[in-house]
């Protein structure tokens, strides 16, 4: 194994310290390392930062999307007001309790997310919820959907994978789903938490992440219980000790985290205004955000493939957030729906490296970057 290239600026990187290796440490010494006091403890501390009575920790934001559709009885027969920009998990959630996702356009280039008008176009009797997504961690307008899904009643579901540590997340909705995946804003390498207007919902999601079963392996083993019982079909969804054990450390930073994320989001900004104006930054500069993403839009015309492959000559990373998911092989076979938007903005967006660690010299080396890599871009391209 080669250790990390310092000269290299990643694209997203996990601040992991002293502190998690203790705590991993004490867990391992605990013996007991599978879903326990831990878990309870990171649940109770991710409820009061996001300023709820509960939350139900799960092993990812994949799981926790399918538990909110399931909980929330949206099933075989039911359409669900998807985005497309998007990661696919948001869809294959959708696939997972037999609904059929209706993939909706966002509203603008500057503004990529899914648009309510394109939604209410996309309305029919069968249509039971939508799931929006906070992309990069800018915040959807949330009381205007949650006027859009109240005057339809259709459930309102959030992935927040890019949000956590925003206190409006989960509370205009019926459920929100985390991430706190290695690239996320904090993580437990896998991860994931839910939070729920309802506390039967909650309830139905505890059932569902482990087996549908009444008690848990902990309870039995403190002799609190000595069988189960299964009310639903349920799953293996539980977090472990170890994942929260770094959650609780993780969370603790979450706050200063974003606040970071945001003034380097800034500093792109401002930068990028000043040297690049080809390029644009969706979204406004004081948007509500949790900075997940610094997604930017190249000029028209450049070649995106051609920059990445600069930038990286440059020692620099970069990415496409997204892929639209309609486009994919899988979902190409099964769905026809053209989203001149999404499909536009698709090619066009690359995300630069954003992370807590990154230093405002390393935001000044990637635009650097990014003009040398469009200017080397535009020369070979007119002398193609
Ligand atoms: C928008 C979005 N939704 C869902 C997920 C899935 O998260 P997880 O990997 O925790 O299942 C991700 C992860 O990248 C994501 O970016």
């Amino acid at each position: 194994m080669t250790a990390p290239d310092e000269n290299v600026i990643s694209l997203s990187e996990p601040v992991l310290g002293r502190e998690e290796k203790q705590a991993l440490c004490a867990v391992i010494d605990s013996g007991w390392i599978t879903m326990g006091e831990k878990v309870q403890a990171f649940e109770h501390a991710f409820a009061t930062l996001h300023g709820v009575k509960n939350a139900v920790a799960v092993n990812s934001c994949t799981a926790g999307l399918h538990l909110s559709l399931a909980a929330l009885g949206i099933g075989a027969g039911d359409e669900v007001l998807v985005p497309s920009l998007t990661f696919v998990a948001t869809v294959n959630a959708v696939l997972y309790v037999g609904a059929t996702p209706v993939f909706v356009d966002i509203a603008r280039d500057d503004l990529p997310h899914m648009s309510i008008d394109d939604a209410a176009a996309k309305c029919t009797p069968r249509t039971k919820a939508a799931i929006i997504m906070h992309y990069g961690g800018y915040l959807m307008d949330l009381p205007a959907w949650q006027s859009f899904s109240t005057e339809r009643d259709l459930v309102l579901i959030e992935d927040a994978a890019h949000a956590p540590g925003m206190d409006a997340v989960g509370r205009s909705s019926h459920a929100a789903a985390f991430s706190f995946f290695s690239n996320k804003n904090i993580c437990t390498a896998e991860g994931g938490m839910v939070i729920a207007s309802h506390p039967d919902v909650l309830e139905r999601m505890r059932h569902l992440r482990a087996h549908g079963m009444t008690t848990s392996t902990l309870d039995r083993h403190r002799g609190h219980a000595n069988s189960y019982d299964v009310l639903m079909l349920g799953y293996n969804y539980r977090m472990d000790e170890l994942r929260a054990a770094l959650g609780i450390v993780q969370l603790a930073r979450l706050k200063e985290w974003n606040a970071r994320r945001r003034e380097l989001s800034q500093i792109y900004r401002q930068r990028l205004a000043e040297r690049l104006p080809g390029v644009s930054v969706p979204f406004g500069s004081s948007w509500e955000t949790a900075a997940h993403l610094l997604p930017v839009l190249l000029p028209q015309g450049a070649d995106r493939s051609n920059v990445i492959a600069c930038l990286k000559q440059r020692g620099i990373q970069s990415s496409i957030h997204y892929p639209p998911v309609h486009r994919f092989s899988y979902y190409r076979e099964r769905t026809s729906c053209h989203l001149p938007h999404t499909e536009s903005f698709c090619s066009r967006e690359l995300t630069l490296p954003l992370h807590p660690s990154l230093r405002e010299s390393d935001v000044d080396r990637v635009v650097a970057g990014l003009e040398e890599s469009i200017s080397v871009e535009a020369h070979e391209a007119a002398h193609a």
